[in-house]
């Protein structure tokens, strides 16, 4: 396995390139399912989850090619397999996005239960509940859930009692091409969702309310082929954020959004570190010290959960004290433990963790336990003194390309040590 090795207490100055939204990526490449293609997604990233959708996609019968130059990914077809087995779907939970476009277009899909994973429980519930709502029939049996709808969906008013970005993207998938309107209520609001929205709407489909927590849909017979620029990645550039703010540099995101960093905008400027929009993206620098903030995470345009981990590790080098409290996830403090291995002073309680500031941390061995704990660890050892190795870096490579090179390019000192 592949640990990366990095030294720290230099400042990054210069630009770093933000990919495409791993998490838009993949609900893109599910929505191919939807028609015959071709769906061209430019601005592609090339990540470890995207290439375990595309294995997915092509086993259901898809075309997927990916150019990682052009940065393009064309995909087209016809599903001529409806089984989404349990050993792709448990080493991706996103896999669930194919149940609501292969029930919409083929009134039929077998897709194993995604199962917890490291950060929580992770139920579909609302997924499947809302597409019930919508006249599918779902048994479960044998860790799969075996779903049909024999005269097709139908719209429906759909309320989310709890804010999910997967069930709210699942169904407004499979609303495209149900017989009717659906309403979804208390939608998820993230960027990632207006992407997806938008690029439905360039297949054919008739969608309203983008940007709110009210998405109506008017089901269309059929939808066809689009090109579509997946947005920046807001979580990628988040973490270069903190990464720039724990070095004390200055660093040009190149290609990001401001207004879809959200509340983290926001916090990172009271924290001391200034965020400002620029024609080619977003500058972040750091020119006094840190100060400790209170966060709590929420659904966008809340502060990002999948921001905690990275933001904790610049609290922990924070003049005074921060509380961060996890709303979304149950268990998505396991980079605690490894960064008090690195000096830092953090105590949990419960959906809780007091952060007290230290001067400086110093480097160590460390473990990466999930994809956001994996670079929160990395962003301790830009700061910390001494060499730190990250063991167990494929949770990286999920959701981050190239990232020690991107790192290197703005002066970390910062290697990967093949496994
Ligand atoms: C998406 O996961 C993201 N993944 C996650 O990013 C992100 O942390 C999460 O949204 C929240 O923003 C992708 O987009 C591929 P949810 P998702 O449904 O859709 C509960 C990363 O690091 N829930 O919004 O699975 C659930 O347990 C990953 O890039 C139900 O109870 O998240 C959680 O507590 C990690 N029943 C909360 O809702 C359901 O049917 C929010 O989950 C669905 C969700």
């Amino acid at each position: 396995m592949d640990r990366i090795r990095l030294r720290g207490g230099r400042p990054l100055r210069g630009s770093i390139p933000i990919g495409g939204a791993k998490n838009a990526a993949l609900p893109l490449m599910a929505a191919a399912l939807l028609s015959e293609g071709p769906l061209v997604l430019t601005n592609a990233p090339a990540l470890d989850d995207t290439r375990t959708m595309a294995g997915l996609l092509a086993q259901h019968g898809l075309s997927v090619d990916h150019d990682t130059n052009a940065r393009t990914m064309t995909l087209g077809g016809t599903a001529t397999n409806l089984v989404a087995p349990y050993d792709l779907v448990r080493k991706m939970r996103a896999s669930v996005l194919v149940l609501g476009p292969l029930l919409a277009r083929y009134r039929e899909a077998k897709v194993s239960l995604p199962g917890g994973c490291a950060i929580g429980t992770r139920p579909v519930d609302l997924h499947l509940k809302g597409l019930e709502e919508m006249g599918a029939k779902i048994d479960l049996d044998s860790g799969y859930m075996n779903a049909t709808a024999p005269e097709g969906l139908r719209g429906a008013k759909i309320y989310f009692t709890q804010v999910s970005v997967g069930a709210t993207e699942n169904l407004l998938m499979a609303a495209t091409l149900a017989d009717g309107i659906t309403e979804l209520v208390n939608a998820a609001r993230e960027p990632e969702i207006d992407d997806l929205a938008h690029c439905l709407i360039a297949m054919g489909a008739r969608i309203e309310g983008i940007g709110t927590d009210r998405l109506r849909i008017e089901g269309v017979k059929a939808l066809h082929g689009a090109t579509h620029p997946i947005v920046p990645d807001r979580i990628e550039a988040g973490t270069f954020a903190c990464a720039a703010g724990i070095t004390g540099g200055e660093v040009l995101l190149e290609g990001a959004k401001l207004e879809h960093l959200g509340t983290v905008a926001r916090v990172l400027r009271e924290a001391g570190v200034e965020v400002d929009e620029s024609p080619k993206g977003v500058i972040v620098k750091r020119l006094s010290g840190l100060r400790g903030v209170d966060v709590m995470t929420e659904p966008f345009p809340g502060f990002a959960t999948d921001m905690q981990a990275q933001f904790m590790a610049l609290m922990a080098v924070a003049e005074g004290a921060s509380m961060i409290t996890e709303t979304i996830f149950e268990n998505r403090f396991m980079h605690v433990p490894e960064m008090n291995r690195m000096g830092a002073r953090i105590n949990v309680h419960g959906s809780s963790a007091i952060v007290r500031g230290v001067s400086r941390l110093s480097g160590a061995p460390v473990m990466a336990t999930d994809l956001r704990a994996s670079v929160s660890l990395i962003l301790a050892g830009l700061a910390a003194g001494g060499e730190t190795i990250v063991n167990r870096v494929y949770h990286l490579d999920r959701g981050y390309e190239r990232l020690e090179a991107k790192l290197a390019a703005v002066g970390a000192d910062i290697e990967r040590l093949p496994g």
